[in-house]
């Protein structure tokens, strides 16, 4: 037997790969499937964020870069932040990685230990309990219920403080709920963390820039008595459809940046060159792309919680951010797994079980908008098809 290190008998998954490998499966079998599991926007990077990249690689942008990034695409990002959230921030605090992921992981590195504690958001996305757990810290889960928007309440964040705590994990907007924090619970929370200086918040904020209905981002970077507790994460995967770049970048605190840099010369060097210049004309370009597929996602938005609504067994709330709704499927009287499965199964309808975000996702799915309309709308009609079927069939 080959001897593996514990820690890889903790790691967990994302589901939605799973899904969609298992969906692809079927496709192959010859099955109609339609997705709504997928975490990613289904349009194209916009045309001249490629042509960027294109040009990049004609000029011989080759080889390695410095670890955190070129000073350009940092200076962007710098002044990104500060045109969207009216902070200052130092272009030397940045970190460029590949992809949103490498943020949270290069924490959980950093903080999880046996014997630490780690709050992080459940349901979440699923990698933040998976990645606190390799490191053989404990994840104590903050429960983020339907009654409150999915959003956190800071009263019950800060009660779950221990001496052991050393790394809270906030993520607004939301994935799986769309939930979004409020800016008077951000606001109790840092007046609490005052208490609290020896604890470090890594606020994931990669939908930050997909809100809807006029919801402001209250970005945590904006309160500087927390800054130097701070890891901010965003990328381009997200708000620039851009997640096969493998672009993402981190503001740390300026006692940490070094050992963050660090982590990335140990792990994967630099991200690559064309793709950074391509970070730099996203963030520095025109933003038509990004408007028109916020209003698409809108239209869906507003269209899949009605018609999720009308669904036996289903009800749904509204959700303000990102693109995923997270209806309550308890009244359907299936497990949430038993339902996924089904539902992928018998109506060829991909969707992702709420509990893969977490135990307290039990009685929910998760369901992506990022598809046509068209294909959302028969996508619920097979999900009635399927639902009505049941609810005669136990009648
Ligand atoms: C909340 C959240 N954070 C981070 C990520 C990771 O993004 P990336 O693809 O840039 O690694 C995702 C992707 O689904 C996400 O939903």
């Amino acid at each position: 037997m080959l001897q593996l290190a514990s820690g890889m008998s903790r790691l967990g998954t994302e589901s939605a790969f799973e899904v969609l490998a298992r969906a692809k499966a079927l496709e192959a079998q010859g099955k109609s499937i339609i997705s709504l599991s997928i975490g990613q926007p289904d349009f194209q990077t916009p045309g001249h964020i490629v042509e960027a990249a294109i040009k990049a690689l004609k000029d011989g942008h080759h080889g390695y870069t410095p670890a955190n990034g070129i000073p350009q695409v940092r200076e962007a990002v710098a002044a990104d932040l500060n045109r969207r959230h009216g902070v200052e921030v130092d272009p030397g605090n940045v970190l460029v990685v590949p992809g949103g992921k490498v943020t949270m992981f290069f924490a959980m590195l950093m903080f999880g230990e046996p014997g630490a504690e780690i709050i992080y958001p459940n349901p979440g996305f699923p990698i933040y309990e998976s990645a606190i757990k390799f490191t053989g810290a404990t994840a104590v889960p903050l429960p983020l219920l339907e009654e409150n928007g999915f959003a956190f309440k800071a009263e019950q964040l800060l009660g779950l403080i221990t001496p052991r705590t050393r790394l809270i994990i906030l993520n607004s907007p939301a994935n799986p709920t769309g939930g979004t924090a409020s800016k008077e619970e951000v606001q109790k929370l840092v007046a609490g963390l005052a208490k609290h200086p020896n604890v470090t918040l890594m606020s994931d904020e990669i939908y930050s820039e997909m809100l809807y209905e006029g919801r402001q981002h209250e970005s945590l970077l904006r309160y500087p008595e927390i800054r130097d507790q701070l890891i901010m994460l965003d990328g381009w995967s997200k708000t620039y459809a851009m997640t096969g770049w493998r672009m993402g970048y981190s503001v740390w605190p300026k006692s940490l940046i070094e050992h963050a840099t660090r982590l990335a010369i140990n792990c994967h060097s630099c991200v690559n060159a064309a793709a950074q210049w391509a970070g730099i004309a996203a963030l520095t370009g025109p933003k038509d792309d990004v408007a028109k597929m916020m209003k698409a996602f809108d239209e869906r938005r507003r269209f899949v919680v009605a018609e999720l609504n009308k669904l036996p067994g289903v009800s749904c709330i509204t959700p303000y951010g990102a693109f995923y709704a997270f209806p309550n499927v308890s009244g359907t009287g299936l497990k949430s797994k038993q339902l996924e499965v089904s539902l992928l199964d018998e109506a060829g309808v991909a969707s992702i079980a709420g509990t893969s975000f977490g135990s307290y996702g039990e009685g929910y799915l998760r369901i992506s908008y990022a598809n046509s309309l068209e294909n959302i709308g028969a996508a619920i009609h097979r999900m009635r098809g399927f639902l009505e079927a049941r609810r005669k069939a136990a009648e």
